[in-house]
């Protein structure tokens, strides 16, 4: 078989996430002392059987379920706050950097670094990210700009799969001739969209940032990952979903229910998404005549440690090392689409020149994309 290429390949690639960190502990000691607080609250109504009592959180079974050991959080004052349970995020002007381009700034400069680049050598910047703070102008429009970044830029939406969508548009511009060096970014201030009363889901994210530069492979240096190609698929699912929108205000009744927020069926998504992950990057690895033990390493989407030891196990067909398949979600939690760039990010430059390695995304639609890379 021909040797397929995409013909472009990531050259640089840099993770930045904000300082501070939330342990599971402080984040249960909070929860648990919202949850006294409120059952206190409607003791009568729990007592007379027409409310149920809230049920006190553990990071023993943070840690058992998710495999999340802690997150980096942009701020912990609101989130451990039994009052409150939301992050205190003051709102900046509009002549001002916003939050979710300094984040995607912040991870580009150490791409660009990597790569050997600077800001004016960018020619297109894809923003891909779960969550976006504003409606328009395009956040990558603003990354653009603070990068002194020549060309065009837009923002793209699609779950936890924002980030290899991302990827994968930016690499098909690189390819058509329509950049010559494109930079994705995905700033996922994730704590925003979380409902931290809710003890099925309050552990689940944290906020970072991951940036990668694509460039046509000819003039990508030795230790750059050539992409051989890539695959996206969809299958509608409501069990992940977050309501948010810019028609809220519009229904005064419902406007600040929790559906505004993340809410999932985590069991459900677990069943659905690990048959549908392991036939899609089979299939992927397949059009390449590869056998899914060919592959050195597999960056895979973080959302929970378990359903990413079942996934790698039924690829090779026994327990992945942490080697060929990286965790990061222990210290980072679930970065929404940011998990698998930032996988990559940290664990790839140990891998000899001709190692495949396979970056894929399952989340939320449910969206699924992958890229077979070849390190040069
Ligand atoms: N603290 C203590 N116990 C808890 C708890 C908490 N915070 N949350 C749930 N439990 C309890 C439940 O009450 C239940 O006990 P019960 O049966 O006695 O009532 C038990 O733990 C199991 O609950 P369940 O919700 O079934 O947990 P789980 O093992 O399925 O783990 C998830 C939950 C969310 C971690 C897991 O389903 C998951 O990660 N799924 C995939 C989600 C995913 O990838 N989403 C993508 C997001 S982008």
């Amino acid at each position: 078989m021909p040797r397929t290429t995409t013909g472009t390949a990531i050259t640089g690639h840099g993770v930045w996430h904000p300082p501070t960190v939330l342990s599971n502990e402080d984040l249960c000691v909070a929860f648990n002392e919202f949850v006294r607080r409120e059952n206190a609250k409607h003791a009568d109504a729990i007592a007379a059987g027409t409310r149920e009592a809230l049920r006190e959180s553990s990071p023993e079974f943070i840690e058992k379920a998710s495999g999340i050991k802690g997150r980096y959080v942009q701020d912990r004052t609101g989130l451990t706050d039994p009052e409150r349970m939301c992050p205190n995020i003051p709102d900046r002007r509009e002549d001002e950097l916003s939050y979710q381009a300094e984040y995607a700034v912040n991870a580009a400069r150490r791409a660009l670094e990597v790569a050997g680049r600077t800001g004016e050598d960018v020619d297109l910047v894809v923003l891909g990210a779960a969550n976006l703070q504003r409606m328009y102008p395009a956040i990558a429009i603003e990354v653009q700009n603070a990068l002194g970044a020549r060309g065009y830029g837009f923002d793209l939406s699609l779950g936890c799969s924002a980030a290899t969508g991302a990827t994968q548009l930016a690499c098909q511009a690189v390819r058509l001739g329509q950049a010559q060096c494109a930079l994705v970014v995905v700033p996922e201030l994730t704590t925003g969209h979380m409902n931290w009363r809710d003890r099925d889901s309050h552990f689940i994210f944290g906020d970072a940032a991951v940036s990668l530069v694509v460039e046509p492979v000819a003039r990508a240096k030795p230790g750059s990952w050539e992409i051989l190609s890539t695959q996206m698929l969809s299958k509608w699912s409501n069990t992940i979903r977050n309501n948010k929108g810019y028609l809220d205000r519009c229904d005064p009744q419902t406007q600040f229910n929790d559906d505004k927020l993340f809410h999932q069926q985590g069991r459900r998504v677990f069943k659905d998404v690990v048959p549908l992950a392991e036939k899609f990057i089979k299939e992927h690895a397949s059009a390449h005549d590869l056998q899914p033990t060919q592959v050195a390493r597999y960056w895979l989407h973080q959302a929970n440690g378990p359903m990413n030891a079942l996934i790698s196990k039924r690829l090779l067909g026994r327990d992945a090392t942490r080697e060929e398949a990286p965790i990061i979600l222990d210290e980072f939690a679930n970065t929404a689409s940011a998990g698998s760039l930032i996988a990559f990010s940290r664990h790839n430059v140990d891998l000899p020149a001709g190692s495949y390695g396979m970056m894929a995304s399952f989340g939320a639609g449910y969206s699924l994309g992958s890229l077979l890379l070849q390190r040069q």
